[in-house]
């Protein structure tokens, strides 16, 4: 399984910790920066990994900045995401339960790492449930195709 990975400025501290909690599980990780502490663009990191989830180059992605919202409306905007900020395990396992969330966006500011690294684990636990999320998800899908050509 492969996971991209990227943040800006905001969760920068996190990335190497959470790129290594993921390897140290077996996990391929794509790391999509940012790679400094210097003040930079999320929307940047948002798309690179954005595109990586959409075009099947990667099996789902992470995202993290200041509170993770921002991360979210850029990644949102890439045709086939759907992108949760998760700031809690119960949200993590929901996104991925009732939303089928493929990428997961998380605050650097106002989580922990620990925080970050249970809500990771527990979204990779658990499996979409199908059957009437599926056809919700399904309409968020068809609104997309109706707006973004
Ligand atoms: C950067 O200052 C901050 O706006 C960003 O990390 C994020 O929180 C945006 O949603």
């Amino acid at each position: 399984m492969k996971i991209a990975i990227g943040t800006d400025h905001g969760a920068i501290d996190y990335k190497s910790e959470m790129i290594k909690h993921l390897t140290d599980k077996g996990f391929d990780v794509d790391d999509c920066g940012t790679n400094s502490t210097e003040s930079c663009d999320y929307p940047d990191f948002a798309k690179i990994v954005a595109e990586k989830v959409a075009s099947g180059d990667a099996d789902f992605g992470i995202l993290m900045c200041g509170t993770g919202i921002g991360m979210s409306l850029a990644a949102n905007k890439v045709k086939g995401i759907r992108a949760a900020v998760v700031p809690n395990v119960d949200y993590a396992k929901l996104s991925k339960q009732h939303n089928n969330a493929n990428i997961i966006c998380l605050s650097g500011r106002f989580m922990s790492l620990d925080d970050c690294k249970a809500c990771v684990d527990a979204y990779m636990n658990e499996e979409f449930a199908g059957d009437r999320h599926e056809r919700r998800v399904n309409k968020i899908m068809e609104i997309e195709n109706e707006y973004f050509k």
